[in-house]
């Protein structure tokens, strides 16, 4: 029992240990699946900065048109670039092999990455990129350090400079602790738009990862609409068989 305490406090711990490794807050994404207009916002978004990159091979354009309430013939002229068949997957503009040549790591398929990762994670992740000219791709990220992909939302948001301060724990070490952004070059959008445009994206991240919810919450409402009135039924029945027992 007390080995069996000792593990499972153990793996809390540990897990703990990790959430707090960079000793950030991750921002709070706000999603909303009920928010078509977000959704059909960060849909436009998402193939226009990622499929080059990445895929998201699990979901088709065609679910993505009904589910959002696109229009086919509108989704196929604007927001398909890797295919021409609205029934086809959302795969990538370029090879895997390609992407690990260039980046030296292949980008990931991202149609569950916001179950993996989490919604929060995702929207820190997009807000996260400052410059680093250590790195190949002049960026770093603060919230997946030394990641290989490239600011590349960078136009719109601009670029930013991390403030790092120098502490000192008891025993001696000094290690670094982020402090601050700056901006180093101003983008097309300021920074609550870029944080809107971010969480739109983030937003249909979380609707790709499980296109299912959306269904779930239209049923769940339904089915609660419906426990209502056979509640009120039930209780009228009720009222009904209880008056000639009294
Ligand atoms: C120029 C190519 C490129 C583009 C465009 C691109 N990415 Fe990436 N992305 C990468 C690479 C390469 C990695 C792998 C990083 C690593 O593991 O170091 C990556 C990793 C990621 C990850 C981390 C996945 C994980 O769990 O490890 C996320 C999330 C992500 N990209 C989201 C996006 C989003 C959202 C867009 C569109 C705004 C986008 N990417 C556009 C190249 C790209």
């Amino acid at each position: 029992m007390r080995t069996l305490l000792a593990t499972i406090f153990l793996a809390a711990f540990t897990q703990f240990a990790v959430a707090s490794e960079s000793g950030l807050k991750l921002m709070n994404a706000k999603v909303d699946l009920h928010d078509k207009a977000s959704l059909q916002r960060g849909a436009k978004m998402f193939v226009n900065y990622c499929v080059s990159c990445h895929s998201a091979q699990y979901m088709r354009y065609n679910r993505v048109a009904a589910d959002l309430g696109i229009p086919e013939d509108v989704m196929k002229a604007n927001l398909m670039f890797t295919t021409d068949k609205v029934g086809e997957p959302m795969t990538v503009a370029m090879r895997p092999e390609d992407g690990e040549t260039w980046f030296g790591v292949a980008p990931p398929d991202l149609s569950v990455v916001a179950r993996s990762r989490g919604a929060d994670w995702l929207y820190s992740y997009l807000n996260g990129f400052y410059v680093d000219a250590t790195r190949a791709s002049g960026v770093n990220n603060l919230y997946f350090p030394g990641a290989a992909m490239p600011h590349v939302l960078w136009e719109l948001q601009g670029l930013k400079r991390a403030v790092f301060a120098t502490e000192t724990t008891h025993d001696g070490a000094t290690h670094q602790v982020f402090e601050r952004f700056e901006t180093a070059r101003p983008g097309v959008l300021n920074e609550v738009e870029y944080q809107r445009a971010t969480r739109d994206l983030v937003n249909f991240m979380v609707y790709v990862g499980e296109p299912a919810k959306l269904v779930r919450y239209a049923l769940g409402i339904k089915v609660i609409g419906f426990l209502c009135i056979f509640f009120i039924a039930a209780y009228l029945l009720k009222r009904e068989y209880w008056k000639d027992v009294h």
